[in-house]
């Protein structure tokens, strides 16, 4: 059986799964639970092992998309929350869900003294606020997005292009 055969026996069967990050972004959204949705439809575009960098101001809605991702693969999105000290939140979702916020780091030793690296190449999901303050720390896979405020309520989220290490 072919390529084209094959994909033809997905499309199909409608599996919903198959939409690629590139089917969803960009987009745009109107209210935190709109970006919560993307989240949720993003999570099914994720698999074990990525890495998903985050890159917005001060409430861009990063947090939010986070909580998305968290419903999408099976866990409770009000778990999610902004950790003033914690660097890494676990949460036991399928794959596993790491939330990593260093907005407050301020040294890169501090990171890899937690063990954030074994995080970073785990078979878990890893998804990072204020991926900027770790950057040399990436793995060359790490799936970057930006999120803007378009106006009060209207944020954008697209992949970073062209990124060159
Ligand atoms: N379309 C939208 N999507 C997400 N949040 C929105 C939207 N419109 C308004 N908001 C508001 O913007 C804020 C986004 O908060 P969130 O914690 O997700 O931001 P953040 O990018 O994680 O910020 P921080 O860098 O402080 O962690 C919330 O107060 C939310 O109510
Ligand atoms: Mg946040």
């Amino acid at each position: 059986m072919g390529i084209g055969s094959a994909a033809g026996w997905f499309i199909g069967r409608g599996i919903p799964d198959l939409m690629s990050l590139d089917d969803l972004l960009p987009a745009e959204t109107t209210s935190p639970e709109a970006t919560m949705a993307l989240g949720e439809q993003l999570a099914g575009a994720l698999r074990s092992g990525d890495v998903l960098a985050l890159y917005g101001d001060l409430g861009a809605g990063k947090t939010y998309l986070v909580k998305g991702i968290a419903r999408g693969l099976g866990g409770q999105p009000e778990d999610v929350t902004s950790p003033t000290f914690t660097l890494i939140q676990e949460y036991a979702t399928n794959p596993p869900l790491y939330h990593i916020d260093v907005y407050r780091i301020e040294q890169l030793p501090e990171l890899e003294r937690i063990g954030l690296g074994e995080y970073l190449h785990g078979n878990g999901i890893c998804v990072i606020e204020w991926p900027e303050r770790m950057e040399p720390m990436l793995p060359a896979h790490t799936i970057r997005l930006r999120l803007t405020h378009v106006d009060e309520n209207r944020r954008r989220v697209e992949r970073v292009k062209g990124w060159n290490r």
